[in-house]
């Protein structure tokens, strides 16, 4: 969970809820049952994302870690070391010496998790993890004398909109020194029935990932949203591209917390938007990185160009 101050918190989420179009900002989808459901998605039939964007990773790592030394690898969000792991998987004793680890995450917990895992496994890695928001605080990633890795992986860039991935890719780039790379894990645009299964999974793990983010709500807000009263809604939208995740109410409520000066009426049909997962283009990425003193040096796909690791590299 983000770890801000809780007032903050509060505020973001009421604002949300209050603004004449519903919504709540995605990254409180993650408490703890959040991200567990995460992780049951990573896993289902028809979330194509998390599988495919790992055996991309597979054909490609080890040749990346056998041909170059790394003085810091920084992963953005991590959360899952199954990726990073295939890349300090490839590398012998003697080059991991050399490297210093920073996942980045705004959730302690998250940090904590994947540095026990990995210590374990790679014991002659050093581990670092900094707990900031890796939109502005990129700053805090220590400098090395060999080049920096960083990663971001799990098209996570998804969540972001059109201006703060400009914004990202700025920040980003004035932190990078020359010859530093950036490998960045992205979903594509594709077919709109394989899109949309993505995220109306039959058995319903989406859905309930999706309804587990008011329970998130009532924690921060001691409200009282109920679950049972929302459907799950996810769609493509083609001028977007991009899918969106809503909650549409199956009924006339009313939701109280002491936070709230009079409580929220929603009415049945109204709908709370919960996510945008934007879909990506690889044009795209010249213009992002070429503001950002990026170049794109390697795109490596699936066969079906469903999802891309693309390298970039600071010059
Ligand atoms: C973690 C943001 C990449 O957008 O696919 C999965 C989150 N939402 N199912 C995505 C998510 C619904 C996921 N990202």
């Amino acid at each position: 969970m983000p770890e801000k101050g809780t007032e903050e918190i509060r505020q973001e989420i009421t604002g949300g809820l209050l603004a004449p179009s519903m919504h709540i900002p995605s990254k409180y989808f993650y408490n703890r049952e959040g991200s567990r459901l995460f992780k049951e998605i990573t896993g289902l039939e028809e979330y194509y994302l998390s599988r495919t964007e790992k055996a991309i990773l597979a054909d490609n790592l080890p040749v990346l870690a056998r041909s170059s030394r790394f003085g810091c690898v920084a992963e953005l969000g991590n959360g899952d070391c199954s990726k990073i792991s295939l890349l300090f998987g490839s590398m012998t004793a003697e080059k991991l010496e050399d490297i210093n680890y920073v996942p980045v995450d705004i959730s302690v917990s998250a940090i904590d998790g994947s540095v026990k895992v990995l210590q374990e496994r790679f014991r002659e890695l050093r581990i670092e993890g900094v707990v900031a928001d890796f939109m502005t605080q990129l700053q805090l990633i220590p400098v090395s004398d060999h080049p920096a890795l960083f990663c971001f992986f799990g098209s996570t860039l998804g969540n972001f909109e059109p201006f703060q991935r400009r914004e990202f890719f700025h920040n980003l780039g004035a932190s990078m020194q020359k010859g530093d790379m950036l490998l960045l894990g992205v979903d594509m645009v594709k077919d709109v029935g394989i899109t949309e299964n993505a995220y109306n999974d039959r058995q319903g793990v989406t859905a309930a990932f999706n309804k587990n983010i008011l329970n998130s709500v009532n924690y921060f807000l001691h409200s009282d949203f109920d679950t049972k009263k929302f459907r799950h809604l996810a769609f493509y939208s083609e001028k977007f591209e991009r899918i969106e995740m809503h909650l549409k109410a199956l009924q006339d409520m009313e939701i109280t917390s002491p936070f709230f000066d009079t409580p929220v009426f929603i009415k049945k049909g109204e709908t709370i938007h919960t996510e945008n997962s934007y879909k990506f283009r690889k044009e795209e990425f010249s213009d992002l990185s070429g503001d950002a003193g990026l170049a794109l040096d390697e795109t490596w796909s699936d066969r079906n160009s469903w999802f891309s690791v693309f390298r970039f590299r600071k010059k």
